[in-house]
């Protein structure tokens, strides 16, 4: 549908309309559609200020105001027709206005240009999804205290190389990814304090000779100033990147918890029952429940990474200031927010529904000569002995164990002592795991004394 007779945004310099491959490429409406909610902030902001100013008269500020609240009833109400013709959000919203309003539409634009105009459109969409990238941290950090507060003592066996390593508590456990979300909230709010600069006012990029107040729409928009540099402020997309790269950290946390989910819902293992509503049935094998929603929360980290790398490439490069490259920004944000926040709450629901199977989590916590270190530790601490020594008696104690088919605690007193002859009784103290778990009172150590001290802690850092 491409007009060549006129062109319907820039006539004056233009004599002919786009080719319609042209228009295919340019607009990008299809999508920044999405951001018209924050379009309209941000020209309300600007046309209340250009009033303000003297820059434009109170009577067309009123009437822009108006017209806009109506242009935003029409596109939450679903009657807006978006025009591809017409490029992309902020030229749609502005042609519309003009059949609102009239005359006074071409008045908004005084002392803007589309340039701060979507930096500052896009910033406010990012600083929404920050808010919510943080909102969906606490309510997981949030789930994930609840079990461990449920399971603080119960033993579990921990894992180094995926193989039983020492034994640990459920809630030690947990409180791990606790810290780890923790971290991805920590930089997500870092990132938020750091974005929080109004690019409004840059215009295209040298700023502009009308007299504008930009402290007035920064302070309008929520935003702690304006961007310092009209240049920087119209080029930066440092913002996006920052919270893909947040959304990356986070989404490498949520995809080895997932992977941990995967495992342990397993028949092998059997250490947490996934609820019915967070889990799936096959079509062809009636025995089955499956884990999908935690591989899909591991699998989710590909696209949001890659819209990380996407658009690290698409800024890579690029001269000051605006180049219609950075059009190229928004859909990676918008894919990888949309999945970032679905794969947030699905990880939250799943952990609030989960069961750990406490007695099969202790059975395994035993299995696997986890107490071996409490044996060496012991060797060391009652013996005296080195502890490369009583690694090594120890190593023979769990040959012994193996050849015999027995953990550890098996063994009779006879049987250790033709291995070390001053072995005594003693030692069956610190082979079960409850007082293998109970000892490891160092501070960050799986004892559930010091579990709960850091659920404690947790609680009062979101209360
Ligand atoms: N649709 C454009 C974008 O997303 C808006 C800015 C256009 N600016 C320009 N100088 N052509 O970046």
């Amino acid at each position: 549908m491409t007009d060549t007779t006129s062109n319907k945004m820039w006539g004056g310099r233009f004599a002919a309309g786009p080719d319609a491959i042209m228009e295919a490429i340019n607009a990008s409406i299809s999508f920044d559609k999405r951001m018209a909610a924050q379009d309209i902030a941000g020209s309300r902001a600007h046309a209340a200020m250009l009033a303000a100013t003297g820059i434009i008269t109170d009577s067309d500020a009123d009437a822009i105001r108006e017209g806009l609240l109506t242009i935003l009833s029409e596109i939450e109400g679903g009657s807006f027709e978006f025009s591809a013709a017409l490029e992309d959000i902020h030229m749609n919203v502005e042609a519309r206005l003009k059949e609102v309003i009239g005359e006074p539409a071409g008045r908004l634009h005084t002392g803007r240009s589309r340039n701060d105009q979507v930096a500052t459109d896009f910033k406010l969409w990012t600083r929404d999804q920050l808010d919510a990238f943080d909102a969906g941290l606490v309510a997981l950090i949030r789930a994930l205290l609840g079990q461990a507060e449920a399971g603080a003592d119960w033993v579990m066996p921990g894992f180094t190389h995926l193989q039983t390593a020492q034994p640990v508590t459920w809630g030690h456990h947990m409180m791990a990814y606790v810290e780890m979300f923790g971290r991805d909230l920590s930089r997500v709010r870092d990132a938020r304090r750091r974005m929080n600069e109004s690019p409004l006012g840059a215009a295209a990029l040298a700023g502009t000779s009308f007299p504008i107040d930009r402290e007035m729409t920064a302070k309008a928009l929520g935003f702690d100033r304006p961007a310092a540099n009209s240049l920087d402020a119209v080029s930066d997309r440092d913002f996006a990147l920052e919270f893909l790269s947040c959304a990356s950290i986070c989404a490498v946390h949520l995809s080895r918890f997932a992977e941990e989910l995967v495992i342990w819902s397993s028949a092998q293992f059997r250490f947490v029952a996934l609820s019915d509503r967070f889990s799936t049935g096959s079509s062809i094998m009636p025995q089955k429940k499956n884990p999908d929603a935690a591989e899909l929360i591991r699998a989710k980290v590909g696209r949001i990474f890659g819209a990380n790398t996407a658009l690290m490439m698409v800024m890579k490069g690029l001269p000051l200031a605006y180049s219609k490259d950075m059009q190229e920004d928004k859909e990676q944000v918008f894919d990888a927010a949309d999945n970032l926040m679905l794969a947030l709450a699905a990880m939250e629901g799943m952990v609030r529904d989960m069961t750990a199977q406490r007695d099969n989590l202790a059975a395994a916590a035993g299995s696997g000569f986890s107490t071996a270190t409490d044996l060496a530790d012991w060797l060391v601490r009652v013996l005296g002995l080195p502890f490369r020594d009583a690694h090594h008696v120890t190593g023979a104690l769990v040959g012994m164990a193996e050849k015999a088919g027995c953990d550890l605690p098996d063994l009779t007193l006879e049987q250790m002592q033709s291995v070390h002859p001053e072995i005594t009784n003693g030692v069956f103290d610190v082979l079960g795991v409850e007082n293998s778990v109970n000892s490891r009172m160092s501070y960050g150590g799986t004892a559930p004394a010091q579990v709960r001290d850091q659920i404690e802690r947790w609680k009062e850092i979101l209360a």
